[in-house]
């Protein structure tokens, strides 16, 4: 079985699409958003370090060295800052600290602005990056060596600015000073969510009202073409109105409706052009059998002239059966199939005991109260003509549809009959004796104006007789 997990109905689908494309162009335009903002505000936070380490350094710078652990240890830092003052830059389990971030701080560092005279004798920048930790150690002064603030890319170590071999001696302190960062997560800070969230929910409601409002010329088109198949005759045009795409299907449909309608009405108004001009020559013919002296052949030949007659009344009542309006009307179906039962009885009182309702004691229906009455009597009398019963059972109503089933004793249809038997005129040869003369329109009607109605005629053959099962929308 194949899994399907899209929605059935179109405008479900072109909002789940929509929307799922919507999401991911919100994360993405988030995302950047939230980056870029990151970045500025990791920005800010080097600078106020380096601000922070400069401030340090200088009062460290201006202490006199044997106060200077002192001066450190009471030196006011924000948590997660530490300061520390060692012969060595520590550089054990750190990496050169990448040249962007150290160009911001030593920005920071000199932006602030440090006297000539306590200019540190170098500046090591240094990061860890489990957790990541900035680094900064200054080489302090000690009012001994000149202001240093030479590169020297080759003193072998990265991201140091060393004083040249003969500028260091002892004793060399090292003020370090870190500061510990967080890595960037933008999806957890909070206006990251809340905006995702506002923005799906004002997309979904535009996407929304966007899809139903583009779908709806869609259901118009189904409920017409869905009418205009219940009602060729009589369904209305649609409104050749709205855009233009709209106007040009509309406009395709009616042109399509019109064209149906007349092929239609040219095909019933020439079957009932010939039904009513053979009339008059059968009531001459009938008129001449009179005439003839072979009683045997007269009675013969009147009736085969009754029995076209009759072909020709039923043809006529075919005609005007599909180019009748009858309106819709709330009708009890199950008071019509007692009606028809209790008819019947009234017709042919010997098969009255064969006669059977199965069913609630009311049903109400939008039904043609005719033309059902006409379809639904044409089954039950066919039942009990060829099949000798008629039992007649209605359903409740499933998903907005009911069911009868008429059943009977008869030899039923053979199988390659089943459709053929709904064609005009078809009879089967055990039917084609006087007794049960009919035209052979019969079922053909009786589909017609149930198919009118949005339901169908199906027929089973059961294990004794054959099962006729209408099924109508209520
Ligand atoms: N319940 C049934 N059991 C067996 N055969 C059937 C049954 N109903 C219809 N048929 C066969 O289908 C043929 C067509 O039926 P249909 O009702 O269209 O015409 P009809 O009964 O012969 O004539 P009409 O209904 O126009 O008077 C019948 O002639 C008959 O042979
Ligand atoms: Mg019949």
């Amino acid at each position: 079985m194949k899994l399907c997990l899209l929605p059935q109905s179109l405008a479900r689908r072109a909002i789940l699409f929509l929307l799922v494309g919507f999401a991911f162009i919100q994360l993405l335009g988030l995302l950047v958003h939230t980056v870029n903002q990151i970045k500025l505000e990791r920005l800010v936070d080097e600078q106020e370090f380096a601000t922070r380490a400069a401030i340090i350094y200088r009062h460290i710078a201006l202490a006199r060295p044997a106060d200077r652990a002192i001066v450190a240890a009471r030196e006011p830092v924000p948590r997660g800052d530490t300061v520390s003052l060692t012969l060595d830059p520590p550089l054990a389990g750190t990496v050169r600290m990448p040249l962007q971030m150290a160009e911001a701080i030593r920005a920071g560092i000199f932006t602030y602005g440090i006297p000539p005279d306590l200019r540190p004798r170098g500046i090591v920048l240094r990061v860890t990056t489990h957790p990541l930790r900035l680094i900064v150690s200054f080489g302090l002064p000690d009012g001994l060596f000149p202001p240093l603030f030479s590169h020297s890319p080759d003193d072998g170590l990265p991201g140091v600015t060393l004083p040249s071999p003969e500028q260091l001696l002892p004793p060399l302190m090292w003020l370090t000073v870190t500061t510990e960062l967080h890595p960037p997560a933008p999806w957890r800070s909070p206006g990251f969510a809340t905006a995702f969230v506002v923005m799906m929910l004002l997309g979904g409601i535009v996407i929304t009202l966007a899809v139903r409002q583009l779908l709806v010329p869609v259901k118009t088109l189904a409920v017409a073409a869905e009418r205009f198949g219940r009602d060729v005759v009589n369904a209305k045009p649609l409104p050749e109105e709205g855009p233009s795409e709209i106007v040009t299907a509309a406009r395709a449909f009616n042109t399509m409706a019109a064209r149906i309608r007349r092929f239609v009405e040219d095909r019933t108004f020439l079957l009932t052009a010939i039904g009513h001009d053979l009339r008059t020559p059968i009531t001459r013919l009938k008129l001449r059998a009179e005439y003839m002296e072979d009683e045997e052949q007269r009675a013969k030949m009147l009736a085969d002239l009754d029995e076209m007659e009759a072909m020709v009344a039923a043809t006529l009542a075919f005609g005007k059966d599909i180019t009748t309006t009858e309106p819709l009307a709330r009708i009890d179906l199950a008071s019509l199939l007692r009606t028809i039962l209790d008819e019947t009885a009234d017709v042919d009182p010997d098969h009255a005991a064969a006669l059977d309702y199965q069913g609630p004691q009311h049903m109400p229906v939008n039904a043609r109260p005719l033309a059902l009455k006409r379809a639904l009597s044409n089954l039950i009398t066919n039942a009990l003509k060829y099949g000798d019963a008629a039992r007649v059972t209605l359903h409740a109503p499933v998903k907005g549809v009911v069911r009868i089933d008429i059943e009977d004793d008869g030899p039923g249809i053979p199988p390659e009959e089943m459709e053929r038997v709904f064609e005009p005129f078809r009879r089967l040869e055990t039917s084609r004796n006087r007794e049960t003369g009919g035209s052979g329109l019969g079922l053909s009607i009786a589909r017609n104006i149930v198919r009118a109605h949005g339901g169908d005629i199906v027929l089973a053959n059961e294990v004794k007789g054959l099962r006729v099962t209408v099924t109508l929308p209520v």
